[in-house]
């Protein structure tokens, strides 16, 4: 698997440096799910692909930018899903984004998934990579290379709240448990691309990210295979929790269609437990 994580590495200076030098209009042609798209997310996609065609144990791939699944090499062993840029809406204001990427073998769901990496275009680039069973391993791209800086552990409480989607669609209990929180002393931190936004209350001890169900998503936004059930993975992982609206822990969810969205919450053990209780699951 470690050829996979090299491959990531190699992948994020090469959209870094296409986010940094490359034309950031929109392409003639928008994704499966109906969303116009940036030449940044088109090329993006393929930076991906041409590089993981090199890697023999990736079996197949599925792109948070295309249909379906393509196979790659017939005799791998694993499939990685992915959001090539996900937030690329954000590069012409010149904030963060990110890639995602979801490492499964045998089945693509939360029981397949074996690890799962992120990477942040930011001031400067950052990668978090998680095998399952371990920690989250943080690096930063300095001296021509990625440094290890150390593993993720969040603590039991944090300070942040990072809720998503649009206010006047969240439900009564949504809207409650969000203000609960404030009134308790969160500070409101969401710039809209979830990787920095995760990302932020990773390395700042904890806080929640909420992307709820709302009236116009009843089934959230966030993809379950590309971004739900990769950081699900790093969340559990770094002593945190990660779950759906009823409750359950978002690592078991399975998909039934490969760009299904779950509600999704992602947060330190006491904002989650609060959550819970919030909404009676
Ligand atoms: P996109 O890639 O289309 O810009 O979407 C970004 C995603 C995710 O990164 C972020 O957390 C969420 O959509 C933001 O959605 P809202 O604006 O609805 O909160």
């Amino acid at each position: 698997m470690d050829t996979i994580f090299d491959s990531i590495k190699d992948i994020a200076l090469k959209i870094d440096n296409a986010i940094k030098n490359s034309d950031l209009g929109y392409s003639q042609s928008s994704n499966s799910s109906g969303e116009d798209q940036l030449k940044l997310d088109v090329q993006s996609d393929l930076i991906i692909e041409q590089t993981f065609k090199s890697v023999p144990s990736i079996k197949a791939i599925v792109s948070e930018e295309k249909e379906g699944i393509s196979v790659l090499h017939e005799n791998g062993t694993y499939t990685v899903c992915y959001d090539p840029l996900d937030g690329s809406s954000l590069v012409d204001v010149d904030l963060s984004v990110g890639s995602i990427f979801g490492i499964y073998e045998d089945t693509l769901d939360g029981d397949g998934l074996v690890a799962s990496a992120y990477v942040v275009y930011g001031p400067r680039i950052e990668l978090v990579i998680c095998k399952r069973g371990k920690k989250p391993i943080h690096y930063r791209y300095m001296g021509g290379q990625f440094a290890q800086i150390g593993e993720i552990t969040l603590n039991d409480k944090g300070k942040l709240n990072a809720p998503g989607g649009t206010q006047q669609n969240w439900t009564p209990i949504h809207k409650n448990f969000i203000d609960s929180l404030f009134k308790e002393g969160y500070r409101l931190r969401y710039s809209g691309g979830m990787v920095p936004d995760l990302h932020q209350i990773l390395l700042k001890g904890g806080g929640l990210f909420s992307y709820p169900a709302t009236s116009d998503k009843p089934n959230g936004k966030l993809r379950q295979l590309f971004e739900v059930l990769p950081f699900a993975l790093v969340y559990e992982s770094a002593g945190g929790m990660a779950i759906d609206d009823k409750g359950g822990s978002l690592l078991s969810l399975k998909p039934s269609f490969v760009h299904d969205t779950s509600p999704c919450f992602f947060g330190s053990r006491y904002e989650i437990e609060a959550l819970k209780k919030a909404y009676g699951v």
